[in-house]
């Protein structure tokens, strides 16, 4: 039998957390025989809650879940993980200017990336989820030197999975027939969205769609903003959705891609497709034995250009005013 893996879930007793911990546990994110011991971190003020939630952990009885660790400590939470899914953060209340957000997670990340280097394995894998994403990630890459900088990611496997599920509602065809969509740059309203590589059933997704003018626009449209668009119907923000696709991610990471596919995932870019380098930036990845590797050679169009650059602009920005907070 394979020894337990030991995943760190943060914000545990938030939405995604509650959506994400029974997935772990089922075996969804790392396969369905490899044993799992769960770390779940909150603050003090959820602390009664995430206890709620390792007693419903033990009521379920999961045959791969060899043990539970709810702490509020951080250094507690990331003794020896070997994943760290990154969900708690400090959210953007009513009247919350952009900047007192990015200086709240700033803090949280620069701390847990102290944390997690002192604490968790040596290869541990980052996973971060909250918001902003590319920046929290960033953060904690900067705050972790000893961490490879291959560990650390973010998720946009979300928007990815959106983008999937667009041109399949589109074409009545099922999910699992689409592929090589891409998601470039922010998980933010200004990412990318690109189906100029993807396939469904085999046929280039523009030939089997033949509506440039939806794919050009209202298609793009509804990815970016489906966040909002949920939160407009739920009055809370994706969980089940966000949960799933971080599973994605990482059984992708660790267990690696389909041969011919490629999924979306936030990477320490390093100039590939002549992005900045020095932020987290969506690129085309494909994984094996434990690493990604971004896919070269695409060719990009002049329209595509234009929206690449344009979210890299806004992950700079986001970088700069990081480090204003940091220095403040
Ligand atoms: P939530 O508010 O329900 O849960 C967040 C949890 O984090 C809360 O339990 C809170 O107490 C905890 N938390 C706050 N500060 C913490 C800290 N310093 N250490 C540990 N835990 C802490 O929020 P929800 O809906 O679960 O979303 C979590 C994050 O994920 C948000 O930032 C959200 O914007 C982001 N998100 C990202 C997506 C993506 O695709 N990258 C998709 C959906 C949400």
């Amino acid at each position: 039998a394979k020894d337990p893996v030991r995943v760190l879930v943060t914000g545990a007793a938030g939405q995604i957390g509650y959506a994400l911990v029974p997935m772990i546990a089922r075996g969804i994110m790392l396969g369905a025989d490899q044993p799992v011991i769960l770390h779940m971190l909150d603050i003090p003020p959820a602390a009664e809650s995430l206890n709620g939630v390792k007693m419903e952990l033990i009521d379920a009885a999961f045959p791969l879940l060899k043990g539970v660790v709810a702490t509020t400590d951080v250094a507690e939470a990331c003794k020896d993980v070997n994943i760290a899914v990154m969900v708690g953060g400090f959210p953007r209340k009513e009247g919350m200017e952009r900047k007192d957000v990015m200086s709240k997670n700033v803090s949280i990340y620069k701390a847990q990336a102290s944390a997690l280097e002192q604490h968790a394995a040596k290869d541990v894998k980052v996973l971060v989820v909250a918001n902003p994403a590319n920046t929290n990630a960033l953060i904690l890459k900067e705050f972790a030197p000893s961490i490879p900088e291959k560990n650390i990611t973010c998720l946009t496997r979300l928007d990815h999975n959106r983008a999937l599920g667009q041109i399949a509602e589109r074409l009545s065809v099922p999910v699992s027939t689409v592929k090589n969509v891409i998601i470039w740059g922010n998980h933010s309203s200004s990412q990318y969205p690109d189906v100029n590589h993807a396939v469904v059933g085999g046929k280039p997704v523009r030939e089997a769609v033949q509506d440039d003018a939806w794919l050009d626009g209202e298609f793009i449209k509804v990815v970016q903003q489906r966040g909002a668009a949920i939160i407009k119907a739920r009055k809370l923000s994706s969980a089940l959705s966000a949960a799933s696709s971080a599973c994605d991610h990482i059984r992708d990471w660790v267990l690696g891609t389909a041969e011919g596919s490629y999924v979306s995932m936030g990477v320490y870019s390093d100039g590939s497709y002549n992005t900045p380098s020095g932020i987290i930036y969506s690129f085309p990845v494909t994984c094996a034995n434990g690493e990604w590797t971004i896919v070269q050679g695409l060719p990009i169009d002049d329209n595509s250009r234009a929206k690449m650059d344009a979210t890299a602009d806004e992950l700079v920005e986001e970088k700069a005013l990081a480090y204003a907070c940091i220095s403040e």
